[in-house]
């Protein structure tokens, strides 16, 4: 069984001064190749259902996604965690924790500090009930094409508001805004660790870094030793499911449909093995 708490995996990656890396992975493939990669990384790693991927949840809700996970985690050893990212839906938050997501994220980034922490504090006392862990955000990470997203210190957590708001909300783990932001950088960030710092020494939650895709290397590393244990990784993986797609449509040699699916998960596999590199999280 490789269901593992979240809160747990955060600890161990605390304890060994880094971060497990945490996955947007939106169905089967994705999902079964985070998994193989981090089995062969031999790492812990989350999957994360963003509930913003609309066309993904038109079809399916985390009631499918829950017992998914769980069901793949099975065939596998290395610790498995299961999070709703970034939801402001109150429904669909207790649907995620009735349905074996052993993690969710409220995401209260873009309300004022006071409606955020009364929210969280609320999911908080839900999730509980459900022995579910909770993600609360404080500052705001946008997106990356949107240049000043990423630059607008206004929008950075503010060292002396994180321990408060982790004390009174009672939450599991902090994403914090340093500089990162979602999607394809447009300009290369440059993470404001000094900032990071000053947030790490006020507060023992474990910090999470959103916005993975695209940081370079040695500021994640750096940013690892500096209280993020937690990343966030989702534009690569689904940008490599697409070139995984169009090199098999353009192979010559393949014409055969029904091993796309194998196909793709290899490639995937291959990619998050490599990227789990990053974490120095061994079992
Ligand atoms: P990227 O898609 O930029 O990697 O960010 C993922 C993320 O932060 C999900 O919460």
């Amino acid at each position: 069984m490789a269901i593992e708490k979240v809160k747990t995996i955060l600890e161990m990656a605390d304890k060994a001064n880094t971060a497990v890396l945490a996955f947007n992975c939106s169905d089967f493939n994705m999902i079964s190749a985070v998994l193989q990669g981090a089995e062969k990384a031999n790492k812990p790693v989350l999957c994360m259902l963003d509930p913003r991927h609309a066309t993904f949840m038109k079809w399916t809700s985390p009631r499918i996604y829950g017992p998914m996970v769980r069901e793949l985690a099975e065939k596998v050893k290395i610790p498995v965690g299961i999070h709703l990212d970034h939801c402001t839906d109150f429904n669909l938050l207790i649907t995620a924790m009735e349905s074996g997501f052993n993690s969710v994220m409220y995401d209260g980034s873009m309300l004022t500090p006071e409606e955020n922490l009364k929210n969280t504090k609320e999911v908080v006392h839900v999730a509980k009930a459900f022995g579910v862990d909770v993600e609360a955000e404080l500052g705001h990470v946008g997106f990356a094409d949107n240049a000043k997203d990423q630059d607008d210190e206004d929008l950075y957590t503010k060292p002396e508001t994180a321990a408060r708001f982790v004390e009174e909300s009672g939450c599991t783990s902090l994403a914090i805004a340093i500089g990162s932001a979602h999607g394809f950088y447009k300009k290369t960030p440059h993470l404001d660790l000094e900032r990071l710092s000053e947030i790490n020494a006020t507060t023992d939650a474990p910090l999470v870094l959103h916005g993975g895709s695209g940081i370079p290397d040695d500021q994640l590393k750096v940013a690892f030793t500096r209280g993020i244990n937690k990343l966030n990784v989702g534009t690569e993986l689904f940008y490599n499911y697409l070139l995984s797609a169009k090199k098999y449509c353009n192979a010559e040699t393949t014409d055969n449909m029904f091993d796309f699916p194998t196909a793709a998960q290899e490639d995937l596999t291959e990619y998050v093995y490599n990227k789990l590199d990053l974490s120095s999280l061994t079992l």
